[in-house]
């Protein structure tokens, strides 16, 4: 079988499960994508650390050296630089990108793509929203023949977490987060969950992949959950609702004309409805389609090994392309449609 080399750039909680995962099932990962498959390099930024079930030999300080010695670059460092950098370096070497990065998606979105169409290079991204569930693949792959209307979801893990606890458990806020940063939900700044932008940046990607049209964070109304307190839940509760973190997106007719409507806001949803039930870092997306009618995708959102599954499940199908021909579906946009102001539905 041909080797394709990975060169992993962070290995912290996503990254040190990624490297555990491929190291344990190596066979049967190598065996799913038809390549060896080999760790060839792991870049942290405190080398010093000690790194469980990883050669010591494969750490380094140095990206560029992982990059270039990799044939697929699995980056998980998070934040904007320098792994917005890393991945167009990888891309325009015309290497394979495996991210779960989806605040450099949300913003550099189109110029990843680009250097990836111009350098026959692959760019996968399955675990930049909802972790482990596979609504990324579901929107460019298996939902190809229909047409999206609605995307509604709980799309941020340590938010819903943190809602669900202050209810269940009588937790405070602060101790709800702390506990949700504890178990690896979090972002390394937290303020990306709690404010929304973490859900807005999904919410973007989500948008750009089911409405073929681009959509940067920048567009997406957010509001967090820094104002919401237990006092509100419970009200919310005796009403008859669950308070969540929603991002929607959706096609409006404004003046006759179609545009995108998208915010990400704590939502009012009637304990009937599938998402009110949606509880701890799980996230849901439910998608209106034209064809297929509603669908649900459904799981775990966040934290280290569901977000490395997701992860692997990129590695197998990029490595196959390596080593069997392909590429990673290219960004498909072709509809210009223009954001929704704010209140205009
Ligand atoms: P993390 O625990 O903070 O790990 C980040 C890793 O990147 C660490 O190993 C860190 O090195 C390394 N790193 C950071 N800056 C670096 C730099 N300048 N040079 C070299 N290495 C650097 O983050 P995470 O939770 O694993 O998240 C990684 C990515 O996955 C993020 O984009 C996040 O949004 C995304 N994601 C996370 C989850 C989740 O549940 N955690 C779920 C889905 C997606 P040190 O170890 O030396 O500090
Ligand atoms: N911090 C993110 C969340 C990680 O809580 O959903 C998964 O993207």
């Amino acid at each position: 079988m041909k080797e394709v080399r990975i060169g992993l750039l962070g290995a912290g909680t996503v990254g040190s499960q990624v490297a555990r995962i491929l190291s344990e099932q190596n066979r049967e990962l190598s065996e799913r994508a038809g390549a060896n498959l080999v760790l060839s390099g792991v870049a942290v930024r405190d080398v010093s650390k000690t790194r469980e079930g990883i050669d010591p030999a494969l750490i380094t300080d140095d990206i560029e050296r992982v990059i270039q010695e990799a044939d697929l670059v699995i980056e998980l460092m998070g934040g904007m630089e320098p792994a917005r950098s890393a991945m167009l370096a990888a891309l325009n070497q015309g290497k394979t990108v495996v991210t779960g990065n989806k605040a450099v998606l949300a913003a550099h979105g189109p110029e990843l793509n680009e250097a990836a169409e111009a350098h026959d290079a692959s760019l996968y991204f399955e675990a930049a929203v909802a972790g482990a569930v596979p609504v990324v693949y579901g929107l460019r792959e298996s939902l190809a023949g229909d047409r999206i209307n609605q995307v509604l979801g709980i799309v941020n893990g340590t938010t819903n977490f943190i809602l669900d606890q202050m209810t269940t458990q009588g937790w405070s806020y602060e101790q709800a987060l702390k506990v949700a940063q504890d178990l690896g939900y979090a972002e390394a700044d937290p303020s990306a969950d709690v404010e929304g932008h973490d859900a807005a940046a999904k919410c973007a990607i989500l948008a750009s992949l089911a409405f073929h049209t681009r959509v940067s964070i920048a567009d997406v109304p957010t509001k967090g959950i820094t104002d919401i307190t237990a006092e509100d839940i419970e009200q919310a509760r005796e009403a008859g609702y669950a308070v969540k973190l929603l991002a929607k997106a959706q096609r409006v007719l404004v003046d006759g004309v179609e545009q995108i409507a998208l915010g990400v806001e704590p939502t009012l949803v009637p304990l009937t409805h599938p998402l009110a039930g949606i509880n701890g870092p799980y996230n849901a997306i439910v998608l209106e389609t034209e064809f297929a009618g509603r669908l649900m995708f459904y799981g775990a959102g966040a934290g280290g090994a569901p977000t490395a599954s997701a992860v692997l499940s990129d590695v197998v199908a990029g490595a196959g392309h390596i080593a069997h021909g392909g590429h990673a579906p290219r960004e498909s946009v072709y509809a210009d449609l223009p954001i929704c102001e704010p209140g205009k539905v």
